[in-house]
């Protein structure tokens, strides 16, 4: 996700800021930029690539490269430090950017400006309306120099100031005026003594120094300088001048807050307070999906939800014709691709196929011109799916690509992108990727489904309406994370655990397997709920944990019969449902439920706990769940 920080104080900005990004690296980024109040005009530097990129166009200076972290690391900072020479200014923001309309480019980084040079901002998040509004702007003559959502707010922002003649009263126009989530900071060169920052769904802090005051998107941004904080609220706005801050709500009132003092250590504060990146990747899902969700789920003039759009979409014409869709990937985002099968059945009634990628590219693989070819990657970048993805191009296949990286070569490959939102991944094993691309399949099958009519318009909106609920169902699994860690601690022992669903929960048994054989080397297979008896029931015995997932009503009678089957060869056995009822008294030791939810949705959900359970499991097992053996982010080998 994006990093922005902000000064303003008497020391030269430009290091300060830079600095300040640095400590935010750990967000992921793929561009950066800073904007500094030279004295007369907004002075911007911007860069593709890392901050030395940056800091190397502002001085003219390489850096060497030197092998050794440390040495490299202060080698760096120098750099950064020498900034200030060429950057002189003492008011300034600057951002980390993480792609999400237009690819990484210097052109796309923030800091984005009014044409005329009177406004700069940084920005967080997803302007949701934003096409609307600079298809407005554009008719008024406004001239836009890149892809993003951000430069129509810039714009927005100077037209307000025109009209209001004051810049407080011309942001809070344009808050109105925009829809989505972000975090702003926004400087304008007649007001070089302040700078206002504004927060709506996107984090933003403010550091209190002596003289001097900082805006940030998260600490570590500015705990070299202060561990005073205000934490802005939802949607609140903030004027910082070097000696104090005035908050407001978004009506203009003001807001009085107590200073907070941050206690976290450097480590504690990257990560949010969490311990590790995949747990807080896995609190990160509500938020995940909704990004994901929000901007392609169409509302009527009654406000419901009736269809799903897909700004990159060019393929209309080729989801009406298709005779089957095929599906390639790897590893979770393969996954992803199991349950789309169940869902492309089920809501579009369309034939499906998925296979791994690296089966798929030596296949010699039946391929028709009429098939749609899709393929899901977090990265982007794994050398299978990348195969896979050009053989189907060679045999004439459109091809629609699932991924999470703006600008990634798949996404430059394919003929049609659907970017997950999930913001950058961290922990080597995916949790809200891998949610985020079930969502976008669900969200494709509803789409195929109305342009083949063979899904009603009520049908749809329904399922549309049920996705909106999911953020706050999954919140709701994680507020009650307390149950899967007290059982975890009773079961990291365990010799054996294996999966069982049927259907759809078959799909998501796979890669809870896979999520605990990952994080806790703990042998983990998924069956079929109905295969056990064909063969791996042999493999029952006390030391084993057979997790069911029973996700659909109709089939509880047949999971049931399993998880007695395997309870008396001696398992225990957890049951992840959302039945509230006494469907699976006396058949499992420990019940799990989860929100009331549509089985076909369902997959968004019974990952949650599996999720949790393999996060605490490694925890238990004193395993660093981040860095997992053997494995490695991105898999640009075969
Ligand atoms: C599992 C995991 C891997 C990846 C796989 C594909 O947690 O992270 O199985 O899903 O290597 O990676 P992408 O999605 O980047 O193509």
């Amino acid at each position: 996700m994006c990093g922005i920080v902000g000064y303003i104080g008497n020391k030269n900005a430009a290091p300060v800021l830079i600095r300040a990004l640095k400590k935010l690296e750990y967000r992921g980024y793929d561009s950066a930029g800073i904007a500094v109040y030279t004295g007369e005009d907004i002075l911007v530097k911007k860069a593709k690539g890392a901050l030395k990129n940056l800091a190397e166009r502002i001085t003219g200076e390489i850096i060497p490269y030197k092998p050794a972290d440390k040495e490299f690391d202060a080698c760096e900072l120098s750099l950064f430090d020498k900034t200030g020479d060429f950057v002189k200014g003492t008011l300034g923001i600057g951002h980390t950017r993480w792609a999400t309309h237009g690819e990484p480019s210097d052109t796309n980084s923030h800091p984005h400006s009014s044409t005329d040079g009177t406004i700069s901002i940084v920005h967080n998040g997803i302007i949701e309306n934003y096409a609307e509004l600079k298809a407005k702007l554009q008719a008024e003559g406004y001239v836009f120099q890149s892809q993003t959502d951000t430069e129509v707010a810039a714009q927005l922002i100077a037209k307000a100031y025109k009209e209001e003649k004051d810049i407080f009263k011309a942001v809070l126009k344009v808050l109105h005026l925009i829809e989505g989530s972000y975090a702003l900071g926004v400087v304008c060169k007649d007001y070089p003594d302040r700078i206002i920052c504004a927060r709506k769904e996107s984090p933003l802090i403010i550091g209190l120094g002596k003289g001097e005051n900082f805006i940030a998107s998260d600490v570590p941004a500015i705990l070299e300088h202060t561990r005073d904080v205000y934490y802005l609220g939802e949607k609140e706005v903030a004027v910082l001048y070097t000696d104090h801050v005035d908050m407001f709500n978004f009506e203009g009132e003001k807001v009085i807050k107590e200073a907070k003092h941050v206690e976290w250590d450097m480590d504690a504060a990257e990560k949010g307070g969490y311990p590790h990146f995949m747990i807080k990747e896995i609190h990160e899902q509500p938020k995940g999906l909704t990004d994901t969700m929000r901007p392609r789920i169409v509302k009527d003039n009654s406000g419901k939800a009736s269809d799903v759009y897909f700004e990159e979409n060019k393929m209309d014409e080729a989801w009406k014709n298709a005779k089957r869709v095929v599906i390639t990937a790897c590893g979770t985002a393969y996954h992803s691709g199991v349950v789309a099968k169940y869902a492309f059945e089920k809501i579009a009634r369309m034939k499906v196929d998925v296979d791994v990628a690296s089966e798929f590219r030596y296949r010699n693989p039946i391929l028709d011109k009429d098939d749609i070819f899709i393929v899901v990657s977090q990265s982007g970048e794994t050398a299978d799916t990348l195969s896979a993805l050009r053989l189907a191009k060679q045999n004439g296949l459109k091809v629609v690509a699932i991924t999470n990286v703006v600008g990634s070569t798949v996404s430059r490959e394919a003929d049609d992108v659907i970017y997950t939102l999930a913001g950058p991944e961290i922990a080597v094993a995916s949790t809200k990727a891998y949610t985020t691309q079930v969502l976008c399949m669900y969200l494709l099958a509803i789409k195929a489904g109305k342009l083949r009519g063979t899904l009603s318009d009520e049908d749809a909106s329904k399922l549309l309406s049920e996705l909106e609920t999911i953020p706050a169902k999954v919140q709701e699994i994680l507020d009650g994370k307390d149950v899967i860690q007290k059982f975890a601690s009773t079961q990291f022992n365990k010799d054996k655990i294996f999966y069982i669903g049927r259907q759809f929960d078959s799909a998501t048994s796979l890669e809870s397997a896979l999520k605990l054989k990952e994080v806790s080397y703990m042998h983990s297979e998924a069956f079929a709920a109905g295969e056990l008896k064909h063969g791996p029931i042999a493999l029952i015995d006390d030391k084993t944990l057979v997790v069911a997932i029973a996700s659909e009503p109709s089939l509880y009678d047949k999971i049931g019969s399993n998880m007695v089957e395997v309870k008396a060869r001696g398992a225990t056995v957890l049951v992840i449902t959302q039945d509230s009822g006494d469907a699976f008294k006396g058949k499992a030791d420990e019940i799990f439920r989860i929100p009331e939810c549509s089985s076909t949705l369902a997959s968004l959900l019974t990952v949650i706990p599996a999720q949790l359970f393999a996060y605490y499991c490694s925890i238990l097992k004193g395993i660093d769940p981040d860095k997992p053996k053997n494995l490695a982010k991105s898999v640009t080998v075969e």
